[in-house]
């Protein structure tokens, strides 16, 4: 009994790591359309259901196709900002705030047509919410939206993706102490694919109507897939790269933001985090673990011609880059891993 208990406690002490995921339900033919709030142990390798949410796309017709994220947290007021689109040609763009500690939830007003959130942050030292929304035109908007109502308060800079290339997935830093945001973008120039770095200072927001102080080529940088930034300690960011769009493998190095997109960090040699042999990469999540100083990676891949799916879990040391555990999970520990948005509270 008492060997049991202490076993309990160590257990949590010293391995639990919960990672918190969230995600609309995609069905729209369900009503009230709803969202799950759930918890990834990667010990225990089990997903654990903890609440519901609801939102409304002010429409009773069954033709949208609901994705989530990416994902902001709030931790002064306990908040996860959920940012929901549909993934198909029926279009509606909102957002959502669940309070992971009381459960309560409430939506912005439903007023974009089309578009998705490229990244989506909280700065907690100007308590501040914003992000940068697309829609069907060239033009990128960056704006602030009210912490509690939702509403957009603030209009920070628009951009043409034609002058500044096209966001790429989730390949954003965002330093709140010093008030920027740097991406790798992509462009397609001359029928090739290009890597772009780009730097947005945020502290001339209301200055200028342009923010961005560098941007360019990025030479032989290829395909970016994520970017970890370590504002707490090292001030690098964890970068994972293909050499090439897809069927390779993924390499991982750090990066130094002061540097300017010049990679590998201090003539690091490039380490490998997945060899895919020949499996397509569909999805890659990374997690921020900023007490262990570790990344969780979830990967989805699939095996080309016969589209078997396999999904792998990564544990990785952030400074030393040792992979420190790879797994692959089932279908049954984690349901539809490509859906859900990831993030962790300590
Ligand atoms: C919510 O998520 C849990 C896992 O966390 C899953 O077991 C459950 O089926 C989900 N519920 C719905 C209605 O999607
Ligand atoms: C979550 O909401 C859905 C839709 O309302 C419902 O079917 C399901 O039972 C709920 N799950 C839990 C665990 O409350
Ligand atoms: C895109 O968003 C801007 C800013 O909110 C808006 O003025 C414009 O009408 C939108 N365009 C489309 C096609 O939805
Ligand atoms: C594309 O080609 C033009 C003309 O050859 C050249 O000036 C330009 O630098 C090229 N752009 C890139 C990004 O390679
Ligand atoms: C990437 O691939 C190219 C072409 O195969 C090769 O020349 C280059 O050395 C590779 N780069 C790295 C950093 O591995
Ligand atoms: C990286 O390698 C280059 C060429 O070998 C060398 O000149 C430079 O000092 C090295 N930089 C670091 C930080 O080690």
């Amino acid at each position: 009994m008492f060997g049991v208990l202490f076993f309990s406690l160590l257990y949590y002490v010293v391995y639990a790591d919960k990672y918190y995921t969230i995600k609309p339900y995609e069905d729209s033919s369900v009503f009230p359309h709803y969202g799950n709030f759930s918890v990834f142990d990667t010990k225990l390798k089990r997903l654990s259901f903890i609440g519901n949410f609801t939102f409304d796309v002010h429409d009773r017709s069954s033709v949208y196709y609901f994705i989530g994220g990416p994902t902001a947290v709030n931790r002064n007021l306990n908040y996860i900002y959920l940012p929901i689109t549909s993934g198909n040609a029926f279009k509606r763009l909102l957002l959502v705030v669940y309070n992971y500690k009381t459960k309560t939830y409430h939506q912005s007003r439903w007023v974009h047509n089309d578009g998705n959130f490229g990244f989506l942050f909280y700065n907690p030292l100007r308590k501040r919410l914003f992000g940068l929304r697309t829609n069907t035109t060239f033009t990128y908007y960056i704006e602030e939206y009210d912490i509690e109502t939702l509403d957009t308060v603030k209009l920070y800079t628009q951009q043409d993706v034609r002058k500044y290339a096209f966001i790429n997935g989730r390949c954003t830093a965002f330093d709140y102490n010093q008030n920027w945001i740097i991406q790798v973008r992509v462009g397609f120039d001359n029928s090739s694919y290009n890597s772009y770095w780009i730097k947005m200072d945020l502290n001339l927001v209301g200055k200028k109507e342009d923010i961005v102080t560098d941007f360019h080529l990025m030479p032989h940088a290829y395909y970016f897939l994520t970017m970890t930034y370590d504002i707490q300690k090292t001030k690098l960011i964890f970068c994972t790269w293909q050499n090439g769009s897809s069927l390779l493998d993924i390499y991982m190095f750090h990066l130094d933001p002061k540097q300017n997109g010049k990679f590998p960090y201090r003539n690091q040699s490039l380490k490998l985090l997945l060899k895919t042999n020949g499996e397509q990469v569909e999805t890659v999540r990374d997690v921020w673990n900023p007490v262990k100083r570790e990344i969780l990676y979830l990967i989805q891949t699939n095996t080309g011609a016969t589209r078997k799916i396999i999904r792998y879990m990564l544990r990785v040391q952030f400074d030393t880059r040792l992979v420190l555990e790879k797994t692959i999970l089932t279908d049954k520990q984690l349901p539809l891993l490509d859906s859900w948005e990831y993030f962790y509270l300590s």
